[in-house]
């Protein structure tokens, strides 16, 4: 039994048989219509959630199969103090397949190591996020056609970003990837992952706390909002908020072919002024959320048209 806890439990070529089903669900719907009749998704949300979630229930519904859960640890036995592990034992009775989202880092890696059904991490804390990585990186290549030798921008709360660590891991595995990390100094990227990941990986890089600078030579533009919920002080969140707007201005330094991307939601990072340029494919990609995880559920369970 598999599962999905951090973007890199798939290889390179699992990772394109997986995008390769996506696009095929894209384009055939009605072939995966009823290959899950009969199966249950439970969703296990203890933190908020709006695409990650309904993604995921889109995705088991339009598979055919059922869909359970909470979506708040507010809604389930967590308010009375029962532990991950017992609600995953839990689970394991009442579904076939889990998605999980926890404020603790590592919450859903400790529920899939006592689980007897699939465990998808659907965000744990500020670490990881692989299922929306899977969605950037669909969204990346069936719009620009490759997901290597590429200038790629990650802009905003670097530090605390969840999808942003994630998207990295799974990025420098391609040849020819450069990042661009702007942020401000406050909300760098994780040494861990500067050390660990991109030094290491000998993966060019340059940090930069302006995004003007930075746009003319940028192929992917990935926004991302500051993480207000991982702050420990107000104050510092509401200095450090509206550190980058992009808008049109900024739009106009960018290259024709850029793609902006951003795992939404938006708070003031993108100027809805931006929303009708077609570079902007946040609400693409958001589609593509729903294919991808179409494709991943269908791969966990083993699952295939007949
Ligand atoms: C992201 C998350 O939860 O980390 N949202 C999402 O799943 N699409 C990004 C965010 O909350 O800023």
């Amino acid at each position: 039994m598999r599962h999905l806890i951090s973007p890199l439990d798939f290889s390179v070529e699992e990772l394109d048989t997986l995008m390769d089903l996506a696009n095929d669900i894209e384009k055939n719907p009605e072939k995966y219509a009823h290959v899950c009749d009969g199966r249950i998704l439970a969703t296990l949300f203890y933190e908020p959630s709006t695409r990650t979630r309904l993604s995921f229930e889109s995705a088991m519904n339009r598979l055919g199969g059922k869909v359970i859960g909470f979506s708040s640890a507010a809604a389930s036995s967590a308010a009375k103090g029962e532990s991950v592990t017992d609600t995953i034992r839990m689970a394991s009775c009442y579904a076939d397949i889990c998605a999980m989202r926890h404020p603790k880092e590592g919450a859903p890696l400790v529920a899939s190591l006592h689980s007897s059904i699939p465990v998808i991490n659907a965000g744990d804390g500020g670490h990881q996020h692989p299922t929306q990585t899977l969605t950037d990186l669909l969204t990346i290549r069936s719009l620009k056609g490759r997901l290597g030798g590429m200038t790629v921008g990650l802009c905003g709360d670097l530090k605390f970003g969840r999808t942003v660590h994630s998207l990295i891991n799974a990025l420098v595995r391609y040849t020819g990837i450069r990042f661009v990390l702007i942020s401000p100094n406050e909300l760098r990227i994780p040494s861990y992952i500067r050390d660990n990941v991109l030094e290491a990986g000998h993966i060019p890089y340059t940090e930069m706390e302006n995004l003007e600078d930075a746009m003319p030579e940028l192929d992917i533009l990935y926004m991302t909002r500051v993480q207000r919920e991982r702050f420990f002080n107000e104050e510092e969140y509401i200095r450090m908020k509206d550190c980058y707007i992009l808008d049109k201005a900024k739009m106009a330094l960018g290259k024709e072919d850029m793609c902006v991307l951003h795992p939404l939601p938006r708070v003031n990072e993108i100027s809805t002024e931006v929303d009708d340029d077609p570079r902007a494919v946040y609400f693409r990609q958001a589609r593509y959320g729903v294919y991808i995880r179409m494709a991943l559920i269908m791969t966990l369970l083993e699952v295939s048209p007949c």
